[in-house]
């Protein structure tokens, strides 16, 4: 399958995972364009339930793809600003599977990770996607580095035909 993985990141975890999805995804046979999101205004806080007045700039064309991987880091108990309005931006993903990402500070999912999935499903159905259960890798207090590992193999075994 051609698969983009199309995710924001602040300071780095999210690229990590991004990197190791991308690793997975390809051993196992896919052809991945990795895209890190970039916005006309610097974004470096905030939350979705203010007015996002910025754009993101560099959204590929999605027709291109069979299916996507969406993540970023959860902010303020829910998906960063530049991941959701990359979702907003988005044009109809009808007949694509979408796998929705996030890494997180907070030792617990309940702390902005199941939130920021919840958040990210809700505007990828919205458009047409067909939503996969979302992969959230916390940090606090737990092996993150494994966790990120376990998480691309999941990513992987979410594609597998
Ligand atoms: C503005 C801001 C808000 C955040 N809000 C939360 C939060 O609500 N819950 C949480 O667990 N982590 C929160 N974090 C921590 C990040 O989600 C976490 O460090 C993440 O792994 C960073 O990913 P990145 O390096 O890809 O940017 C927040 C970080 C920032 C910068």
């Amino acid at each position: 399958m051609k698969i983009g993985i199309i995710y924001h990141s602040l300071s780095g975890q999210t690229k990590k995972l991004a990197n190791l999805m991308q690793t997975e995804l390809t051993r196992n046979g896919h052809e991945i364009s990795l895209v890190e999101l970039q916005t006309d205004v610097p974004q470096k806080g905030g939350s979705i339930r203010q007015q996002l007045n910025f754009q993101v700039t560099n959204l590929p064309d999605l027709s291109q793809f069979d299916a996507l991987c969406v993540g970023g880091p959860v902010w303020a108990f829910g998906p960063s600003t530049v991941t959701f309005k990359a979702i907003q931006q988005m044009t109809d993903l009808k007949g694509k599977k979408v796998l929705p990402f996030c890494t997180m500070g907070f030792p617990l999912k309940g702390m902005g990770g199941n939130g920021c999935i919840k958040h990210m499903s809700t505007a990828l159905k919205q458009k047409g996607a067909d939503v996969l259960p979302g992969i959230i890798v916390p940090k606090m207090f737990h092996n993150f580095n494994l966790l990120l590992t376990q998480a691309a193999l999941q990513s992987s075994a979410d594609f597998k035909n």
